[in-house]
């Protein structure tokens, strides 16, 4: 694990709008896709993807439930430690439902690979992706997202749930940080 530091204030890489407007995107092709579909398990990975779950499932036209998963895998540095490690599961099983699990962010695929993975073996009836944001340059797993928002390059974002150091999540766009390590 790297300690980080940030160098000056974040630069609006997506803003809020844009931000918004693809959430809105997103929420009408899922709500079309799982039409019919009684109870959609909406699975957020905490803690960065609690405000893309909060605005995606409320503007869900379909019935839908929220559950939670956390899984560590960065430290409060920037390069991660290479290890996926759940520290908390479902509250409900998964068996025979329809799960979507929400990320915030797909970087290396580590997260995404090793929960897939994990979820699969519960027999899910589907079981899909969402990320608002990727970063194909530094993918080193193989993952299947279903549902993507933004493609974006390999810089240090913050916003929308993403942290440095458990800084900046709570801002309403997506900014770039310049950091020294
Ligand atoms: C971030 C993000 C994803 C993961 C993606 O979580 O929310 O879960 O990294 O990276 P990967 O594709 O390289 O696995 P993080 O571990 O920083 O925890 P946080 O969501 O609590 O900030």
């Amino acid at each position: 694990m790297t300690t980080a530091r940030a160098m000056g204030d974040p630069r609006v890489l997506i803003s809020e709008e844009d931000i918004q407007a693809k959430v809105r995107e997103l929420a009408t092709r899922i709500s079309e896709d799982y039409r019919g579909v009684e109870d959609l398990r909406m699975v957020g990975i905490l803690k960065g993807a609690f405000i893309f779950l909060s605005d995606l499932s409320r503007r869900l036209t379909i019935p839908c439930s929220v559950d939670f998963m956390a899984v560590s895998s960065y430290g409060d540095g920037t390069t991660s430690n290479g290890s996926v490690r759940l520290v908390l599961d479902l509250r409900r099983s998964i068996a025979g439902a329809h799960v979507l699990v929400v990320e915030d962010i797909v970087d290396t695929g580590a997260t995404l690979n090793y929960l897939l993975r994990l979820l699969a073996a519960r027999r899910p009836a589907s079981l899909k992706t969402c990320a608002l944001v990727h970063k194909p340059a530094r993918r080193k797993l193989e993952t299947q997202v279903d549902y993507m928002g933004f493609e974006i390059p390999d810089a240090w974002v913050v916003g929308y749930g993403l942290d440095l150091a458990e800084e900046y999540r709570t801002l309403p766009y997506i900014g770039v940080l310049d950091v020294e390590e």
